[in-house]
């Protein structure tokens, strides 16, 4: 390829960022990498920006939303910035009672039990999300082309299990049971869910956003059966607002019975927890690029094990067409931030 100026210019260059070249299914020059929950209290100056600011607040503050989004990606030198914010800020921006309370989670003021509780929730709509697209364009203004910035939203059900329990649960035992004792108002309640959902994906796509990724975080615990009937048509209403702008991830943790349903719900690249090893997601999920899966235990367990572990899934993930490395779940609070700045590097040198 001849530049203007008669240079030769390499043909593969980083025009594309390796993370949007892995999604579209090519093997990038270098592996990407980012982390999920990469910003927020392994970091000491995530720690002192969010000091007397709690969580909700400082996702409806755009300037400080876009500080935090942007720390680990100065500090890391990851391949993406993941928007900061929450799985429930679009109910919050919808006025429904909640609060993420610390080392407990989200907090509902009125968990959904009923169909009268379900009419009240529906009623509900997300009238200003202009603090998002505030935040996302003070981030993509940061970060240029070089750096993609990735929206997210938590799946319906992950959703509903909040909403329903009140709070996080083991089982959710509440949820499932009203899936069966009253289809109906379960399906109206999924119905809202994946609407909401895909209404903060698209937010986020239209200030900016160039992946998203939906977490169903707690789908682990539903058998495949109700998976399938009552679940994953509204996970796929939620990735089909963004169908066709952008690359969309599908997330959850405990899945592997699941692997093939949440991928068709409408995909292009499956997030895959630490209990499944990446050829063996490979081998279900046939032509997908899969994202993951370094168990977040490993970044307590010193560096040679975590060393290991790593070449471990970056060699079981060239079974897949593309591979983003990435955690199996969340970066743990106490993490020290110097391993993941390693990692990162051991990841680029691969
Ligand atoms: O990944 C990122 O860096 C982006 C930001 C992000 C947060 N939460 C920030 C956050 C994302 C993508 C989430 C998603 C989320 N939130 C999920 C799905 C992913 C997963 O981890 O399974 C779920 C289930 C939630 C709900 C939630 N919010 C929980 C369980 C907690 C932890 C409560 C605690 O204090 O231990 C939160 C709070 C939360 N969300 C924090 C952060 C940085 C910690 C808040 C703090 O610093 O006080």
């Amino acid at each position: 390829r001849f530049s203007p100026w008669g240079r030769i210019e390499p043909v593969t260059s980083f025009d594309v960022p390796p993370l949007l070249q892995a999604l579209s299914g090519q093997r990038p020059q270098r592996l990407p990498v980012w982390f999920m929950r990469q910003a927020g209290r392994s970091l000491p100056e995530y720690k002192k920006v969010r000091r007397g600011v709690a969580m909700l607040d400082a996702c409806l503050r755009p300037e400080l939303a876009a500080e935090i989004t942007l720390q680990p990606v100065r500090r890391h030198a990851v391949d993406a910035a993941i928007f900061f914010s929450d799985i429930m800020t679009p109910l919050k921006l919808a006025e429904v009672g909640v609060d993420i309370v610390a080392n407990v989670g989200p907090v509902i003021e009125h968990p959904v039990r009923n169909a009268s509780d379900v009419d009240a929730l529906v009623a509900h709509e997300i009238s200003d999300a202009s603090p998002i697209s505030e935040a996302i364009a003070l981030v993509c203004a940061e970060l240029g082309e070089a750096t993609p910035l990735i929206g997210f939203a938590g799946a319906p059900f992950t959703l509903a299990a909040y909403l329903v329990e009140g709070r996080g649960t083991r089982d959710h035992l509440a949820a499932r049971a009203m899936m069966h004792a009253d289809p109906e108002s379960w399906r109206r309640l999924l119905e809202w869910c994946g609407r909401i959902s895909g209404e903060f994906l698209k937010v986020q796509v239209d200030a900016g956003a160039r992946v998203v990724q939906l977490f169903d975080s707690w789908a682990g615990s539903l058998s495949r059966a109700d998976y399938v009937e009552h679940v994953a048509p509204h996970s796929a209403a939620a990735l089909a607002a963004v169908e066709g702008r952008v690359p969309r991830i599908h997330f959850g943790t405990g899945t592997r019975h699941l692997l093939g349903d949440m991928a068709a719900c409408g995909v292009e690249a499956m997030g895959i927890d630490y209990r499944t090893p990446l050829d063996e997601a490979a081998e279900a999920l046939p032509g997908l690029p899969l994202q993951g899966n370094i168990d977040p235990a490993l970044l307590a367990a010193g560096w040679d094990a975590l060393e290991a572990h790593t070449r471990d899934v970056v060699e079981r993930g060239r079974r897949a067409p593309a591979h983003v490395v990435n955690l199996g779940h969340g970066v743990p609070p106490d993490t020290d931030p110097d391993v993941l700045t390693r990692l990162v590097d051991l990841v680029h040198s691969l």
